[in-house]
């Protein structure tokens, strides 16, 4: 039987650098674990643009489709702000998420022991902290139509459409009670159904769908007291189940509660394929990070934890993710910094490279 197959998109800025940390983690698993991967490479975002003039080629987009599972590193940079929007690196990343049906997105925000000093609130409010924020994602503001700038009464219009069917919203409840049935059987769902029609309907659907899952305790937030909460009191949360727009946000704003943005990984995740597994492209939360690209300088802690989520959500390979998370707490325990989780005592931080150095020893520790 032919191994599984990966499609790695490094894409732009400090995508690259991470990525090939994460490279050095997939052969380590051929080595030492005997899970082996069929591995090809290929554009997105502002590379492709560079090369073919689109930020996804054709090519690129049917290679996705066929594999068991994209990774993706990170899209956009300065270079390309004044590029058409029809072009723009970000559209690369929606193509590929829409095209593969890519609707539930899960963003886990998990506060390491070691790094509750690092984070903007009390310590107290964050350690231990361990929320999955569930984001619908091939749907909402992001692609309903009408959209576009137009022309009205000599004024120019801006339009964007927020559209949600009951099908795209009961599909992506779903996976967000599968995922809180695995967890701690909670669920907040959060909308604005005190001004949209759209809120409305999400409250509805989610409602019929939690007669499904009689188990888990459901509740229902505002997205705006949501955000708050989420600084206020963000252990009162397990699972978070919000729309494509809200759920950016506020996986930001719950990304931040951990410390570093540098840190975050994210699934797709779509419906089985014909070999059972889902359609699935694995990427950290944080973006380009143009500031301080080909200075080695950035952490591929997110980027390697996205491939944790892929052993476990693509391949069936929990332990081993468990493996590599356990060996990401492990070096930050022992004092591993990157650039971005340097506190006010300072020190020298490790680059990109030694960071990846430090988490293979550790994985060689482990065996
Ligand atoms: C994210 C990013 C993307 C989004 C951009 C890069 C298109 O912010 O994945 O959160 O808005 O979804
Ligand atoms: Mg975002």
């Amino acid at each position: 039987m032919s191994n599984p197959s990966l499609l790695i998109l490094a894409g732009d800025g400090i995508g690259p650098e991470v990525m090939d940390q994460v490279k050095r983690i997939i052969t380590w698993y051929g080595d030492k674990r005997d899970i082996k991967f069929d591995v090809s490479e290929d554009l997105v975002g502002g590379a492709a643009y560079d090369k073919h003039g689109v930020p996804l080629t054709d090519e690129t987009m049917a290679k996705a489709q066929e594999v068991d599972a994209v990774l993706l590193g990170a899209v956009g940079g300065p270079a390309y702000d004044n590029l058409d929007f029809s072009v723009k690196p970000e559209r690369g990343l929606l193509r590929l998420r829409k095209e593969m049906d890519l609707f539930a997105n899960l963003r886990p925000a998990q506060c390491f022991d070691a790094l509750a000093d690092f984070s903007s609130l009390k310590k107290d409010i964050v350690a231990g902290l361990d929320i999955m924020i569930v984001r619908e994602l091939t749907s909402g503001v992001y692609f309903g139509e009408p959209r576009g700038i137009h022309i009205e009464d000599n004024m120019r219009v801006g339009i964007n459409t927020q559209r949600y069917t009951e099908a795209e919203i009961e599909r992506g409840a779903r996976a967000a009670f599968d995922m809180a049935m695995k967890r701690n059987k909670k669920l907040c769902s959060m909308e604005k159904a005190n001004v949209m029609e759209s809120g409305i309907l999400w409250r509805d659907v989610v409602t019929e769908v939690h007669a499904d899952y009689p188990e888990v305790a459901l509740t229902h937030m505002y997205a705006d007291n949501g955000a708050m909460q989420l600084v206020r009191a963000p252990k009162q949360f397990d699972v978070i189940y919000t729309d494509n727009l809200f759920g950016d946000i506020l996986s930001d704003c719950a990304a931040m509660l951990t410390g570093s943005l540098g840190m975050l990984p994210s699934a797709s995740l779509g419906s089985p394929m014909a070999n059972g597994r889902p359609k699935a492209m694995y990427e950290p939360v944080h973006g380009s990070a143009p500031d301080i690209t080909g200075q080695s300088k950035a952490n591929p802690i997110a980027c390697i934890l996205s491939f944790a989520m892929a052993l476990r959500y693509s391949f069936d390979q929990g332990e081993e993710a468990t493996r590599l998370e356990n060996a990401i707490e492990k070096v930050l325990a022992d004092g591993a910094r990157t650039g971005d989780l340097m506190g006010p005592e300072g020190g020298k931080p490790l680059s990109t490279t030694e960071m990846g150095d430090v988490i293979l020893a550790a994985l060689d520790a482990s065996l």
